[in-house]
């Protein structure tokens, strides 16, 4: 039977694994062959959970702690998986999305002062039936990342890095252990794939990881390769 639904493919990783350029890349492959492809991102990606993004990123919410900025990430993931990531797939578009439960898990994870109790019922909650169908764990030791996403940073002209990137090597390297954690206890959602190399050789591994997923779907068959990304949104 061929599929309608669209899939849903999440990108994870610390500061300066390539997480948008990567999804650049197979939004790109993933269009040329047809498909609709709509890339999102967390926090944030709904109109409902913008507006709670930027009290997330500038660090307003971090004086009434952890719990609160978890309750924070897990109510704008609920707007957007139900005002949007969800009504795109049931549509049919492949949605790709940089962050998502996994961030959770990890960043406030870390942080031990939550219980996995607590976070698992938010996770429940915020996800509402929608985990990913696959997860792309983009590897990369924290100093490598934190040396690229500082570069990134002032090439941008952006001279404060956000509430985030603040923090040192140590906490970052946990992060990493955190997200090969994950991998390792859920082998059939999640693929890490090593960041420290060139963006195409990554690009090749992060297709070869979709590949065996759409082989269900009819519109792969019919795409002509070529074009730009003009049909992603
Ligand atoms: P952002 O500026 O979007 O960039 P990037 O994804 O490239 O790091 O920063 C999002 C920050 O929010 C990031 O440092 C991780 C954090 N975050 C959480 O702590 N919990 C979450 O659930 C999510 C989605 C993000």
């Amino acid at each position: 039977m061929p599929k309608t639904r669209g899939l849903f493919i999440t990108f994870e990783g610390g500061e300066g694994a390539g997480k948008s350029t990567q999804i650049r890349h197979l939004a790109d492959r993933l269009s040329r062959r047809g498909f609709e492809v709509l890339v999102t991102r967390e926090p944030g990606g709904s109109s409902g959970a913008e507006a709670v993004r930027h009290v997330l990123l500038s660090g307003a919410a971090q004086s009434y702690g952890t719990g609160m900025e978890a309750l924070l990430f897990a109510a704008a993931r609920n707007d957007h998986v139900r005002h949007v990531i969800r009504p795109a797939l049931e549509r049919g578009t492949m949605v790709l999305c940089d962050r998502f439960m996994d961030s959770s898990r990890v960043y406030q994870g870390v942080s031990g002062e939550l219980s996995a109790d607590f976070l698992g019922h938010l996770e429940r909650v915020a996800i509402d039936g929608t985990p990913p169908d696959l997860t792309i764990i983009l590897d990369i030791p924290a100093a490598a990342g934190l040396a690229r996403a500082q570069a990134r940073a002032i090439a941008a002209g952006v001279e404060t890095p956000d509430r985030y990137e603040r923090e040192n090597i140590a906490v970052h390297e946990t992060r990493r252990q955190a997200f090969l954690d994950i991998a390792n206890r859920e082998p059939q959602r999640c693929r890490v794939i090593d960041a420290t190399r060139d963006e195409s050789t990554i690009a090749g591994d992060v297709m070869a990881a979709v590949t065996p997923l759409l082989a269900d779907y009819p519109s792969a068959e019919s795409g002509a390769e070529g074009g730009e990304t003009e049909g992603v949104s």
